[in-house]
Parts: C-alpha cells; sequence; structure tokens
C-alpha cells in the first residue's frame, strides 16, 4: 500500500469511493470540493493506493495556522479493517505537526455516529462544542 498526493486522474475514483462510503451529499459538489481543494494545500489531500494502482482510500486535509482539519477520510468497503484507516490518520497527522499544527480536528455528521468509536480508537476525543457553519459558496 502507498500514500500520495492526489491526482487529478483519481477523480472519478475518489468520488466512486465517497459515495460508495455515504460521504456525498446533494448541496456538496464533490468536484468543487476538489477543485477548490487544489488551490490550497493540495499536498494534504492524499489517496492510498495498492500495488496495482487501485484506490483504496482518501482523506482531505489542511491547515489554518490554529486547527488542522479532517475531511472526506473513507476506505473503500471491500478494504476495510486492512489498517488503510489508520494509515492515512498517521499519515495526515504527521503531516500537519511538520507544519507546526498543535491540535486535528474533525466533524462526524450525526447520521454516522458508529464513526466515533474508530476515531476514539484512534485517540480522539470528543470535544464540547456545538458545530455550527454557514454556507457561502452553493454547489
Ligand atoms: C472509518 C473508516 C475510514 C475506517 O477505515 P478502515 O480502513 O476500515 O480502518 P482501519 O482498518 O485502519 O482500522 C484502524 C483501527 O480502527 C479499528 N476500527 C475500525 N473501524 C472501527 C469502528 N467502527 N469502531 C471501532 N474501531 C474501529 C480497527 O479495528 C483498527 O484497530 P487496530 O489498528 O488497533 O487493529 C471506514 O470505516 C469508512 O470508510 N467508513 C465510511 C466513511 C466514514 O464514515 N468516514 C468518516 C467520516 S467522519
Amino acid at each position: 500500500m502507498q500514500i500520495r498526493p492526489f491526482r487529478p486522474e483519481d477523480t472519478d475514483a475518489v468520488i466512486a469511493l465517497w459515495q460508495d462510503a455515504g460521504l456525498t451529499r446533494p448541496w456538496n459538489d464533490p468536484r468543487k470540493d476538489i477543485a477548490r481543494k487544489a488551490t490550497v494545500q493540495p499536498e494534504l489531500f492524499v489517496v492510498a493506493t495498492d500495488d496495482g494502482g487501485r484506490v483504496l482510500g482518501s482523506v482531505m486535509a489542511g491547515y489554518d495556522g490554529h486547527r488542522g482539519w479532517m475531511n472526506y477520510l473513507a476506505t473503500a468497503s471491500d478494504a476495510r479493517g486492512q489498517g488503510v484507516g489508520r494509515l492515512l490518520v498517521a499519515h495526515v497527522e504527521a503531516a500537519l505537526l511538520e507544519l507546526g499544527c498543535p491540535k486535528l480536528s474533525l466533524q462526524v455528521r450525526t447520521t454516522n455516529p458508529q464513526v466515533v468509536a474508530f476515531y476514539e480508537h484512534l485517540g480522539y476525543g470528543i470535544d464540547d462544542t456545538i458545530a455550527l457553519g454557514k454556507r457561502l459558496i452553493t454547489d
């Protein structure tokens, strides 16, 4: 298995992976999300591939100067339980630490509570916060 930065030719495979993993939403155009990420810290958007080059997983991360953030963590359903997710998270943690990032944050949809145990297993704690958001661009 290899972790490398996302390449434009990964687009279809990555979007299929996100759809399979239940991460896409009608109000979020994944192609626009990918295009935006290409303009901001693109090196923090990485994929895990097998020896044949198949995309097994992805994660999109960033550092805003205060917190690191992680989105679109996904492992292909037939490749789960083999360490892909752990490796992707470890990669992001190392890359953000290298940038001096003191804390990594992420959000879990309330419709996806089962993934919380995965993050807790990797050392993440539940913060006493309420997540708010405001859409600035309608996709
Ligand atoms: C969450 C997800 C990325 C995990 O990927 P994965 O490649 O199967 O995870 P790994 O095989 O690397 O597992 C790492 C460790 O977490 C544990 N783990 C995996 N899923 C777990 C779960 N749901 N609850 C508790 N522990 C879990 C594994 O047993 C493993 O433990 P170990 O390394 O100590 O043996 C994958 O289930 C997924 O793509 N889910 C759908 C998308 C999603 O919900 N993404 C997160 C959005 S916030």
